[in-house]
């Protein structure tokens, strides 16, 4: 199957579609825990997949993800009232729980049983509100990556709207060349990547060649520079089945990932982790953190509240504040400032669905090739009813690593050995 036609099924992901059907087999990450803070609060609407929905906690404090419109005359709850246990719609009453089981029909109670609507099963974990949007009855086992089971202290997570397809954002979490282009000054000034050797080897060898390697769970991407005399520095990135992947650390910086998940067709939460496996982030890091800085973003006036737009300050209506002084001066490598907003910016430059028919490939494309196979192997399988990859926790549990070894050494050993099942080893980072 050639790449292009791969993608035109990859970029679908609404309903009944075949990604769409691949992606609901797992957990998805839906809104911030902060967004519906309150028992019986202002609920808020959201599109995940294409789907028009509206989260809410109940009065006992459980997270809710049910369709957004009745099912009597199609209004939308959001205007609803959400008390005692569920939401109330305000045209004529009809009452819906978390998971969408019509509770109370004023007019004509023994219509009830027929009047629910669609509802998903929540969890929280790392203040992410996530859902199973698939088959009641595959539902697999929660969220494994390491970041989703940390004490809230020891994680940072954000969300920011980009305005593009999943694949092609995810893709730049894949495609690890682009480092050394796009954010090649970014890593100096930031205070999640600065004063650590990763940088020294970065900068000091610009000619990286990657291997990677194909297993169950995902792709295990190395990436290789020179190290010591007698040593190769390698970069580990990983990207786990369907949507995560991790980025390669920075000396004793915090760790850190992302998870891309489709809005609709032509728009994805970029979602943004940070986290210490064994210790709370800092006072200072969690300011830094709050404040937009390493991979998270500030937004547009009024954009980060509860079931807002999320958009990012640097956006493409102002060209990302593109600065041709700063590009010039070396200080952004575009002109375009801090790592999310690089990102944003070339991939939405792609439009809102990348024209794969237009694309030329390059060796150094060769993992994402790897990962979009993977998914659509996946997404056809699972047509044809054979299981996905990765449905369980563990095989979610990898990291990544900075690590220098002996010249003589494969890499994909040594990750066998201490990036699988990671979450009991040391942190790997120089
Ligand atoms: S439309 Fe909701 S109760 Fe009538
Ligand atoms: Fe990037």
């Amino acid at each position: 199957m050639a790449v292009n036609e791969m993608m035109k099924t990859l970029v679908r992901t609404g309903p009944g579609t075949p990604t769409g059907n691949l992606l609901r087999r797992y957990w998805v990450p839906i809104l911030l825990s902060s967004e519906i803070v309150e028992p019986d609060g202002a609920q808020v609407r959201v599109q995940i997949l294409g789907e028009k929905l509206l989260a809410f906690r109940d009065s006992e404090g459980r997270a809710g993800l049910i369709s957004e419109f009745c099912s009597h005359r199609g209004v939308s709850l959001y205007f609803g009232r959400n008390e005692d246990g569920g939401i109330r719609c305000s045209y004529h009453g009809l009452k819906f729980d978390i998971r969408g089981k019509c509770v109370d029909v004023p007019q004509a109670p023994q219509m009830c049983e027929k009047m629910s609507i669609k509802g998903y099963p929540c969890v929280e974990r790392a203040g992410i509100v996530w859902a199973y949007m698939g088959p009641p009855d595959k539902q697999p086992e929660l969220p494994g990556v390491e970041w989703a089971n940390l004490p809230a202290s020891h994680v940072f997570v954000s969300k920011r709207l980009q305005e593009c397809n999943f694949m092609q954002a995810m893709e730049g979490g894949i495609d690890t060349s682009h480092v050394s282009f796009v954010h090649k000054f970014e890593v100096d000034d930031d205070p999640f990547h600065q004063g650590t050797k990763a940088n020294e080897y970065i900068k000091k060898d610009g000619n990286v060649t990657f291997e990677v390697e194909r297993h169950e769970g995902g792709l295990t991407l190395f990436g290789r520079r020179m190290g010591e005399p007698d040593s190769y520095y390698w970069r580990v990135t990983q990207f786990m089945f369907p949507w995560f992947t991790l980025i390669p650390p920075f000396g004793d910086h915090a760790l850190g990932g992302h998870v891309w998940v489709p809005i609709d067709d032509e728009h994805c939460w970029a979602w943004s982790i940070n986290f210490h496996p064994t210790k709370p982030l800092s006072g200072e890091e969690m300011q830094h953190l709050q404040d937009g800085k390493g991979v998270h973003c500030e937004y547009e006036p009024g954009a980060d509240v509860p079931g807002g737009t999320f958009r990012p300050k640097q956006n493409k209506d102002n060209d990302y504040l593109i600065d041709r002084v700063a590009q010039k001066e070396r200080r952004s490598f575009s002109g375009v400032l801090g790592f999310a907003a690089q990102d944003a910016s070339l991939q939405e430059s792609m439009g809102p669905i990348q024209d794969h028919d237009a694309e030329k490939l390059l060796p150094s494309d060769r993992a994402i090739v790897m990962a979009r196979r993977m998914l659509y192997e996946a997404a056809e399988n699972l047509e044809q009813g054979l299981e996905p990859p990765a449905l369980a926790a563990a095989s979610q549990a990898v990291r990544s690593a900075g690590v220098l070894l002996p010249r003589d050494q494969k890499p994909q050993e040594w990750a066998k050995e201490h990036l699988r099942d990671a979450t009991t080893q040391p942190v790997y980072t120089l």
